[in-house]
């Protein structure tokens, strides 16, 4: 018999892995607090925007290997294997991770435990909550050690979240016993040649951090470069393009602009600092406070370009903001650079309109004091300056001549590198981009 599998915590991670388990042919069960979110799950809507993840869920319903509940009993009493996805967000006022979801989940499944059975963290964690929560399963699970703790992080992206989970490049299996490894493996039999790194829990923990804190670098660096191509009238696109034909450098995350945002870098490079700290390692990572300052520096110079194009001030100035979440092909506004900035121009007296494909709602919900255009050309309708602060492929391809007949002035500013700048010239615009001439 194949295990039988429950997910705790429904969001992009739980959602996805527990839709895509369904799929590979696993019976499972997955599990949220918020009783709304599991009456739209069962009902096959999905609570967030995640491209391919509905029709998965959908046949995972229909199939009736997929189901959700908000009973911890329900879920005890079912599974084999129990992944923990919940949230582990930033601390407020503190770089520091907030664990408690994670707590609570442990708190809310050990006490129902009564049988052999494997709890898995996939959620991001600093380093040591995995051997502190195996100490807390061992002692709330009437199973003692017969339910066991595995970590096994998981490294996937908004936007490609079913895809990165059939298809990781690896997976890490942070295990104390033979039987955990062997049931994992099973676990993830069906993805067919996977590498697989078998680690203590204390480096499984340590790869996902790791990893972030490397992308975070190498978009931090493109953008460090670009602000040297900026004082010395270079151009960085031309730069990055040329660096990235050496192999060991590689072109990917290497796109300068607006820098990174969204549920996971920004975070999980501050709480890898915090914890670091902790660890009495601070030095080994004082150059992400770097990399975080780097990257909220992006947003600030492109405040300072679209307030020089305004003329000095955002005064009697509207501005036309195409973006708002954190990245294109996704509804997430969370540390979005796009609304970080829009809100700043407001804050600096800007009229700002701000129009997105899919986040508009979001950011609406977040900023109902800004306004907001139902299309590209509604939000810069009369605009003196435009900024292209996401890059969805809809503003890559908008007609400058159309956008030109619709705005004050032909001014924009390109957040993204996103667009063909022959192009917009041409169309008779005053075209600037971070990091170019
Ligand atoms: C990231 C990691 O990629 C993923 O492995 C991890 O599990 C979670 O965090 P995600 O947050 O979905 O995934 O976004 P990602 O696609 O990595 O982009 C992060 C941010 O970096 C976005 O704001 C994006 O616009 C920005 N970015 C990315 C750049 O500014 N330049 C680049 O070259 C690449």
């Amino acid at each position: 018999m194949p295990y039988r599998l429950t997910v705790i915590g429904t969001g992009y991670l739980g959602i996805t892995h527990a839709a895509s388990m369904a799929d590979l042919g696993f019976e499972v069960l997955g599990l949220d607090v918020d009783p709304d979110k599991i009456a739209r799950l069962n009902a096959g809507e999905l609570p967030i925007h995640e491209p391919g993840l509905e029709p998965v869920l959908r046949r995972g319903l229909a199939s009736g290997r997929l189901r959700f509940t908000t009973s911890y009993e329900e879920v005890a009493a079912f599974g084999d294997v129990h992944f923990v996805c919940v949230g582990t967000p930033q601390k407020r006022g503190e770089y520091a991770a907030d664990v408690t979801y994670i707590d609570n989940a442990i708190e809310g499944l050990a006490p129902l435990l009564d049988r052999e059975c494997l709890v898995v963290g996939k959620s991001t964690v600093p380093v040591g909550t995995a051997e502190r929560l195996a100490d807390k399963l061992a002692r709330l699970s009437p199973a003692g050690a017969e339910a066991e703790l595995a970590w096994n992080p998981e490294f996937l992206r908004e936007g490609f979240a079913v895809h990165d989970t059939l298809h990781p490049d690896r997976i890490v299996l942070g295990v104390r016993t033979e039987r955990a490894e062997k049931m994992l493996r099973e676990v993830y039999e069906p993805l067919g040649e996977v590498p697989i790194v078998v680690t203590d829990y204390a480096t499984a923990e340590l790869v996902k951090t790791a990893a972030n804190a490397f992308l975070a670098t190498k978009i931090s660096f493109i953008n460090a470069m670009a602000e040297v191509c900026e004082a010395a009238h270079a151009d960085v696109e031309l730069l990055s393009k040329a660096l990235s034909y050496d192999d060991r450098i590689g072109g990917r995350y290497l796109n300068a602009g607006l820098g990174f945002g969204g549920g996971c870098l920004p975070k999980d490079i501050r709480a890898f600092m915090a914890r670091a700290g902790e660890l009495g390692a601070d030095q080994a990572l004082t150059f992400l406070r770097e990399v975080d300052a780097i990257n909220m520096r992006r947003r600030a110079r492109m405040v300072d370009l679209a307030r020089e194009l305004a003329g000095g001030s955002f005064h009697g100035c509207t501005v036309g903001v195409l973006g708002a979440a954190f990245k294109p092909n996704s509804d997430d506004i969370r540390d979005s650079p796009a609304l970080a900035v829009a809100v700043a121009i407001g804050h600096q007296g800007g009229k700002v309109t701000i129009y997105d494909p899919i986040a508009l709602d979001n950011a609406r919900k977040a900023h109902p004091e800004l306004n907001y255009g139902e299309s590209a050309v509604e939000a810069v309708r009369g605009a003196h300056v435009v900024l292209l602060l996401t890059e969805w492929q809809e503003f890559v391809d908008l007609d400058p001549e159309q956008l030109g007949g619709v705005v004050a002035a032909r001014r924009i500013v390109d957040g993204r590198n996103a667009l063909d700048a022959e192009n917009w010239r041409s169309a008779g615009w005053h075209y600037r981009a971070l990091g170019r001439p």
